[in-house]
């Protein structure tokens, strides 16, 4: 009998338990409740959606019920039109130029004149562009011109609107790349105005935390089938562009194969923006956005991930492992 009532009992406090235990998690989860699992009522702001990333996410929040206003570069060109044909009245067309600050103010004092209830939720940082090139064959206008796209583009367009989404309690989302931390031949300037970007995206989340706003971070690697960054350029571009110097230091052949080469490694990426488009969202929408999303293949992913706690010296050492790195040894003044 005393047997009895003791598993009767136990039965019993197991069963509180359970129930205390479900009634917790439904409050944690009505906590962690994303206030934008559908977008009505609220707005976001992408920038560079002519094409790529930007093209495909503005037409993703679209349906999800935002406001969404999509910077484009060229407005009347054929990625803005398709993307007005594609999309619901919700979404609007704004001329952002980054670079500009008349367009900026100006896209601005749209968003605000176009605001729904429940105001700027999030804005999204992807305006941007890409070249290769080592650092002996650019010119300070090729490091000013992708900085001031890449990096002050995003600065510009976050201290414009950062009041907005302040009082939204909301997002700010920046597009960087596996190059911001990852050192490497040929992305001198690229790499510079990525890692800057993280800087100032890793200094807004700090002071962001106390209004609530989060910072997000997207770190796509090699997509660039997916989109229309590539710019192809040919082995008779970078030549005519030399010094004389230069010209004698890096021969033709070296820069024939590494043209080859970097075509070659384009084409051995994702075809698909999928990946990178979903973490985007995430950012956007989830309840607990992370801060870095490192968007790159199963394969890769604990190398990349490894890759900021190791020594410089062993990084260093690891990438002149590389095949290429060994061959323009060999190249190097060769005539
Ligand atoms: N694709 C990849 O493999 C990859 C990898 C890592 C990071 N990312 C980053 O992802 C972001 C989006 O690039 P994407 O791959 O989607 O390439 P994309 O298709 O070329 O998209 C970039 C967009 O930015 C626009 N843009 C260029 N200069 C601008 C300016 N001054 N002001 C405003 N918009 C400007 C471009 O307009 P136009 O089309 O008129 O030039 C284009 O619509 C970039 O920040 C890029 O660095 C891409």
């Amino acid at each position: 009998m005393h047997a009895i009532c003791f598993v009767g009992q136990i039965i019993g406090i197991i069963s509180i338990f359970a129930a205390l235990l479900f009634v917790i998690a439904k409050l944690i989860s009505f906590h962690c409740r994303s206030p934008v699992e559908d977008g009505y009522g609220y707005a976001v702001l992408i920038t560079g959606c002519d094409s790529g990333f930007g093209h495909q996410l503005a037409l993703c929040l679209d349906q999800k019920g935002f406001v969404v206003f999509a910077g484009c570069l060229s407005p009347e060109g054929a990625g803005a039109q398709s993307l007005m044909r594609r999309s619901s009245s919700n979404l609007k067309i704004l001329k952002l130029d980054v670079t500009s600050d008349e367009d900026v103010q100006q896209a601005k004092r749209m968003v605000q004149n176009n605001l729904p209830a429940k105001g700027l939720w999030a804005v999204v940082n992807n305006a941007g562009i890409s070249d290769w090139g080592e650092i002996e064959w650019s010119t300070f206008n090729d490091f000013r011109n992708m900085v001031d796209i890449n990096l002050f583009g995003c600065i510009r367009t976050s201290i414009a609107f950062l009041p907005l989404v302040r009082a939204a309690k909301g997002r700010m989302v920046y597009v960087s790349s596996i190059f911001a931390f990852f050192n490497c031949l040929n992305m001198g300037a690229y790499s510079v105005s990525k890692r800057g970007l993280e800087a100032f995206a890793d200094c807004l989340r700090v002071e962001m935390a106390s209004f609530g706003v989060k910072v997000s971070i997207i770190q796509p690697g090699n997509f660039g089938q997916a989109t229309s960054i590539l710019k192809m350029k040919s082995t008779s571009d970078i030549w005519e562009k030399l010094d004389d110097e230069s010209k004698r230091v890096f021969n033709r052949q070296y820069i024939e194969l590494a043209n080859e080469y970097f075509i070659m490694s384009c084409k051995s990426g994702f075809k698909g923006a999928e990946m990178v488009i979903s973490a985007m969202l995430h950012a956007v929408t989830a309840a607990q956005p992370k801060t870095r999303y490192l968007l790159v293949s199963a394969m890769d992913r604990f190398f990349f991930q490894l890759i900021p706690f190791f020594p410089t010296a062993v990084t260093d050492a690891v990438l002149s492992l590389s095949s290429m790195y060994a061959k323009r040894k060999e190249m190097l003044y060769s005539k």
